[in-house]
């Protein structure tokens, strides 16, 4: 590890700081608690387990060990709920607002539901974290706000209309956030994902993502579809990035850094037809039948954005941000992960 990350790795481990974490069960949250717990920060998490899992939880207990999961309390409670989120934010000195109803599919189902924990959520947790005094307050933002903007690569000042319900909730936060900067004063980044990917990204259910999910089907001997003629593409970026990115926004000092939204990816594009060979070869080193497995084309997805590629610049000059990790060396580590857990007797 190089860079600024390392140096304020370094710092934090030497002066531990107190963190929230919102959605602390699910894929990003349980990755970001197992890092802090792992630099000795005390933190503090809260979820309701809607779409997040107690067994992510106990992983990250596994891997951190007894001590270092001393330093962690965990909530179970609602951020539809202002008390919890009041009772939350309580000595917290950074926020990292994960918590939402992810999904572009689900979003189209039931728009209310998305925007109930997406937008009061979101407004719940910005007023207590205010009125907690919180020293930053860091939210999952989403490159889905690019919406149906043609220009690639993606550059944060210039956006397009949403497309889906989930589109709209995730840039509604952007201008939440924007408004307590102006008329509070309140410090917030929101980091716009791209297509996050690794180590407990929930492969089942209807809203599952693409990598988990043919991981899951290729280990499984399923069939994998691909939604349209799989030269729809995205800039994947494994969730190490992503971790590295929410460190730097927390702590940034640099002029100019804070109310501001950043990209978070990998700056690489991929279709799926090459993330389909790039899984089906990981996947074929413990289950050789895989490599017959031919996947079925189908329809394109509602809501769906054709092609998504994101300038990292900018986080790379205000935060720091340097993804360590390109999109094959993040497959590689989620594929033991996957395999770990799919086929435990090959890993
Ligand atoms: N994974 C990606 O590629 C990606 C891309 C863009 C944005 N995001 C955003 O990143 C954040 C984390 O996503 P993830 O992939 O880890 O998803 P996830 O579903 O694994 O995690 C979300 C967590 O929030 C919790 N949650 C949902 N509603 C809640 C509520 N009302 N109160 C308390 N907790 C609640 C869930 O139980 C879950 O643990 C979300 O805000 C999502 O919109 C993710």
């Amino acid at each position: 590890m190089v860079g600024k990350y390392a140096t304020l790795r370094e710092e934090l481990s030497a002066r531990p700081r107190t963190w929230l974490i919102t959605g602390v069960a699910g894929f990003i949250g349980s990755n970001l608690l197992e890092t802090l717990l792992n630099i000795g920060q005390t933190v503090t998490g809260l979820d309701n387990l809607a779409t997040g899992k107690l067994a992510n939880l106990e992983e990250v207990r596994r891997e951190v060990g007894e001590s270092r999961w001393k330093a962690f309390t965990f909530i179970q409670g609602d951020i539809r709920n202002f008390d919890d989120c009041r009772i939350a934010c309580a000595d917290a000195d950074y926020v990292l607002h994960q918590a939402a109803l992810g999904s572009v599919p689900r979003s189209l189902e039931d728009p209310i539901a998305t925007n109930e924990a997406n937008v009061t959520g979101f407004l719940n947790m910005l007023t207590a974290a205010r009125e907690a005094k919180v020293r930053r307050f860091v939210y999952a933002a989403s490159s889905s706000t690019y919406g149906d903007h043609p220009a690639l690569p993606k550059v944060e000042d210039q956006i397009g209309k949403p497309l889906s319900p989930y589109a709209v909730t995730k840039y509604v936060n952007e201008l939440y956030a924007e408004v307590f900067a102006r008329c509070y004063g309140f410090e917030a980044i929101g980091l716009r994902y791209f297509n996050i990917f690794g180590r407990r990204q929930d492969p089942d259910g209807a809203y599952a993502a693409v990598v988990p999910k043919w991981f899951a089907a290729l280990l499984g001997g399923e069939t994998v579809y691909i939604n349209g003629d799989g030269e729809t593409s995205r800039d994947f970026c494994y969730i190490e990035n992503a971790v590295q990115a929410n460190l730097l926004a927390a702590c940034a000092t640099e002029r100019g850094a804070v109310n501001q939204v950043y990209n978070v990816a990998v700056g690489d594009r991929t279709t799926l037809n090459q993330l389909y060979t790039m899984v089906r070869e990981r996947v074929v080193k413990v289950r050789p039948e895989a490599g017959d497995n031919e996947p079925i084309y189908r329809h394109f997805r509602a809501g769906d954005v054709r092609h998504s590629l994101a300038d990292i610049g900018k986080a790379r000059r205000l935060l720091g941000y340097e993804p360590a990790y390109t999109v094959q060396d993040g497959l590689k580590e989620a594929a033991e992960w996957y395999i770990q857990r799919f086929c435990p007797e090959q890993a």
